[in-house]
């Protein structure tokens, strides 16, 4: 199960050279151990760890010893603690706990060993002992260990001190050319070479204001629907085509188009509020159109068709 939650290094990967090779350079310094690539969902940050994990420089500077543990699937530190165990094939052992099968793996290293941890926010938020920051700085404690980890937010977890790629709210969107590249690399040989759908996509692009999880689901689309639907879908109905119809997860569900929706079209304080009480109202509200304004009349909330 842990090795399936590995990700492959993603094939179609645009403008991120120079925070690959800033990611790199930090990890193959001798003083510098700790990067974390933040930012909001959809951003690109497993994609970018797996792209410097990979580079030859790093390989070459961790030998043998890199492991990624997707941690997506660790909401707990006991669950943590196992699944490095797992990834790092490592034996429980008589009279030892795991936290000392771990500390002594880690202790007994003469190579430099890099830990990925992926998707760091699910233990990190879900696990409200203090349990998850101890492990993580402990592990951090040992000379031969650097660390990644991705994190959804701002601010790298517990009191390390990260070197974080991007800016202070984390990694960047794409650059328009890259995100046309990665668009049309994703929507494959489905795109017809026109002026018309060269600006089609230069605006539909801006309007998903360069994410790359969007980039990747809308293009999926244009393999169905010709380009030119796919706006009016846009314009129509903009959730519908940042989700892919056929599977379900974190990169290609509706509940992750909703979060990106919040971001991409800033939806925020009351309207975010109203929106979360509305998702619990299994029929949402009847009459909506007349009663809305009813239910909220301090609101003046106007009504929108889209
Ligand atoms: N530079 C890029 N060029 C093209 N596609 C990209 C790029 N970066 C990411 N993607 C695609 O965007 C999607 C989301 O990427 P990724 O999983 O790396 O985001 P994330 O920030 O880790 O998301 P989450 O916060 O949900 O973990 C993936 O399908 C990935 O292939
Ligand atoms: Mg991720």
């Amino acid at each position: 199960m842990i090795a399936s939650a590995i990700p492959a290094v993603p094939n179609i990967f645009k403008g991120r050279e120079e925070l690959v090779e800033q990611g790199v350079h930090i990890l193959c310094q001798q003083s510098l151990r700790f990067l974390a690539i933040l930012g909001a969902g959809g951003m690109g940050k497993t994609s970018l760890a797996l792209h410097i994990m990979n580079a030859t420089s790093v390989k070459d500077k961790f030998t043998g010893t890199c492991y990624f543990s997707p941690c997506e699937l660790f909401e707990y530190a006991e669950s943590l603690i196992q699944g490095l165990l797992h990834i790092m094939k490592l034996t429980m052992q008589e009279n030892k706990s795991k936290h000392e099968v771990l500390f002594d793996h880690l202790q007994a290293a003469c190579e430099d060993v890099l830990i990925v941890f992926d998707n760091f926010e699910t233990p990190w938020n879900h696990d409200d002992s203090i349990a998850i920051k101890n492990l993580l700085e402990k592990v951090a404690q040992y000379e031969k260990v650097s660390l990644i980890v991705t994190m959804r937010g701002p601010d790298g977890p517990a009191d390390i001190p990260w070197e974080k790629l991007g800016d202070q709210s984390g990694i960047p969107t794409l650059a328009p050319v890259p995100a046309k590249e990665a668009f049309k690399a994703f929507a494959g040989n489905k795109l017809q070479n026109s002026d018309e759908s060269e600006s089609q996509i230069d605006s539909l692009l801006h309007q998903l204001e360069y994410v790359p999880l969007a980039i990747r689901l809308s293009a999926q689309h244009v393999k169905r629907v010709p380009l030119k639907a796919l706006i009016k879908m846009w314009e129509k109905d903009k959730i519908s085509i940042l989700t892919e119809p056929t599977k379900s997860g974190r990169l290609t569900s509706v509940s992750f188009s909703i979060e990106l929706s919040i971001k991409i079209f800033k939806i925020e304080g009351r309207t975010l509020e109203l929106l979360s009480a509305l998702s619990f109202l299994p029929d949402g509200i009847p009459f909506w159109v007349e009663n809305l304004d009813q239910m909220f009349p301090e609101e003046g909330l106007s009504v929108s068709f889209y």
